[in-house]
């Protein structure tokens, strides 16, 4: 099964004083298979985040279609099938990790003890125990991450969007998420990472795809790599691109 199809998705974005209109993603079409971890590759500006947000509906696109798990991306099911770690996440300060995913857990209609399991299985999960009860406010970057990573997983989504997780993680962060990823992987969840990190598409990614200026240039089978570096490949797919008229 698929477990994300899209074809021909466009979207224009409008900004500046002068409101000047530009094209932030093109005649993009994808097909990610379930079980996959799937890599979007690209410089800042590609358009990345936009096609993540056309995916899980919080952005609509101008045309195209999109078929998420085998339904449409506004299906409530779809919703509760979906786990998205945003790039940059909204924390209200005053609650504690444990509130926050607590109230995670309520949006998804979770209650009693299955909530507490829930919550604190997501704590260990992501090495949060021991701040559980801080508050979010006197957490450090890599500790909101791993907040922000228990609150993408509370539901055990069978499809997760990651956009570029392994930011303000140290090293010790990004071993843990890249190890979340992989067992994921295990229990046959599909993975979509938005990342500029080339090192975790060798070690994560199944597929890849690299985009550059809102468009997909290039995409390959991480195992057809296996003799190539993917900084050579990523960066040919650039040029390539920008040596066309
Ligand atoms: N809400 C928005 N309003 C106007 N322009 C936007 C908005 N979001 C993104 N863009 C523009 O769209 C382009 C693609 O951005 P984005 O999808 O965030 O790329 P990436 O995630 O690959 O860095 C950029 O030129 C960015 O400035
Ligand atoms: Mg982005």
């Amino acid at each position: 099964m698929k477990a994300i199809e899209a074809s021909n998705l466009q979207k224009d974005r409008v900004s500046g004083f002068f409101m000047h209109r530009k094209r932030v993603v093109t005649d993009l079409d994808l097909s990610i298979e379930a079980g996959c971890v799937f890599g979007l590759i690209g410089p800042n500006g590609a358009g990345k985040t936009t096609t993540v947000k056309m995916l899980i509906n919080l952005v609509r696109p101008d045309s195209g279609k999109i078929t998420i798990l085998g339904r449409a991306p506004n299906d409530p099911i779809v919703k509760h099938k979906i786990g998205y770690l945003p790039e940059n996440p909204f924390f209200y300060g005053h609650l504690t990790g444990r509130e926050f995913l607590d109230f995670a857990a309520s949006l998804f209609g979770l209650t009693g003890r299955a909530k507490k399991d829930r919550v604190t299985e997501m704590l260990g999960l992501t090495g949060l125990m021991p701040h559980a009860d801080k508050r979010l406010a006197a957490y450090s970057k890599g500790m909101l991450q791993r907040a922000g990573l228990a609150q993408a997983l509370i539901n055990d989504p069978d499809l997760l969007f990651l956009d570029e997780p392994m930011s303000g993680l140290d090293p010790i962060g990004i071993h843990d998420v890249r190890e979340i990823v992989k067992s994921l992987k295990q229990r046959g969840k599909t993975v979509f990472l938005n990342t500029h990190l080339l090192e975790d598409v060798r070690i994560l990614c199944d597929e890849i795809a690299v985009m550059n200026q809102g468009r997909i240039i290039k995409r390959a089978l991480t195992a057809d790599l296996a003799n190539i570096s993917i900084q050579d490949y990523f960066f040919d797919a650039i040029e390539d691109r920008e040596a066309a008229p």
